[in-house]
């Protein structure tokens, strides 16, 4: 069984997308900590004209031990500096055949993303979209970083957020969109567990 999830940040996917991978006993990718991991090796290379060329060595030199600091990864920093290599076609192609190979292990997976139900897995068995308003999420990641001991700025992180969607959804190389098979679930006034209990009847009704 093979789970796909997407959905904009601070979405609340890859916490639904762990509780799912509980659930039903499956492994669970979240491949944003892959685009993370190259966009914090290409750090000092932002915004200089050799970017590319280094995100994409980067992206072919990328092996699971890079997702070990997932400290590090999770930061709004790795967030926005993996939406930068994000638009290079190159990276996207050289992380695909070990998303794909990841879900379609045996027994299979949850994993998410942007472009999972689109162009990674366009077979899963279960696509799901997860939407939230974007103040819904943005107060949701404040939480979470606050929890890390991390002072926020609401106003910036705001911003930061909606900048990040901006670019994601013009890239025209990310695969950003409701899957016609996918199924919606908009998690802005549900919390962890009953977005869970409502992806859980989503997966159940339709294996
Ligand atoms: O999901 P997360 O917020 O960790 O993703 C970080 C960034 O990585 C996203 O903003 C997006 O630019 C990129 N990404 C992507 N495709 C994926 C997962 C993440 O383009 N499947």
């Amino acid at each position: 069984m093979i789970i796909a999830v997407d959905g904009p940040a601070a979405s609340g996917k890859g916490t639904l997308a762990a509780g799912l991978a509980r659930h039903y006993g499956l492994p669970h990718l979240d491949t944003g900590l892959l685009y993370r991991a190259v966009g914090l090796a290409v750090a000092d290379h932002l915004g200089k004209s050799d970017f590319e060329v280094y995100a994409v060595a980067a992206a072919r030199a990328l092996d699971a031990a890079h997702l070990i600091d997932v400290d590090k990864l999770t930061s709004a920093e790795a967030g926005v500096l993996a939406s930068h290599v994000a638009v290079i076609n190159d990276v996207r192609l050289a992380m695909r055949q070990y998303q794909r190979d990841y879900a379609h292990q045996p027994g299979g997976a949850v994993i998410d993303g942007r472009d999972i139900g689109t162009v990674v897995c366009p077979d899963a068995d279960v696509k799901l979209f997860i939407v939230a308003d974007s103040k819904a999420r943005m107060e949701r990641r404040a939480r979470q970083l606050e929890a890390k001991g991390q002072v926020v700025d609401r106003y910036a992180l705001y911003h930061q957020i909606e900048q990040r969607d901006a670019r994601d959804r013009a890239n025209p190389h990310g695969g950003f969109y409701q899957a016609p098979d996918a199924h919606l679930l908009d998690t802005t006034l549900l919390d962890i567990e009953a977005a869970l209990r409502a992806a859980v009847a989503i997966v159940d009704g339709v294996m």
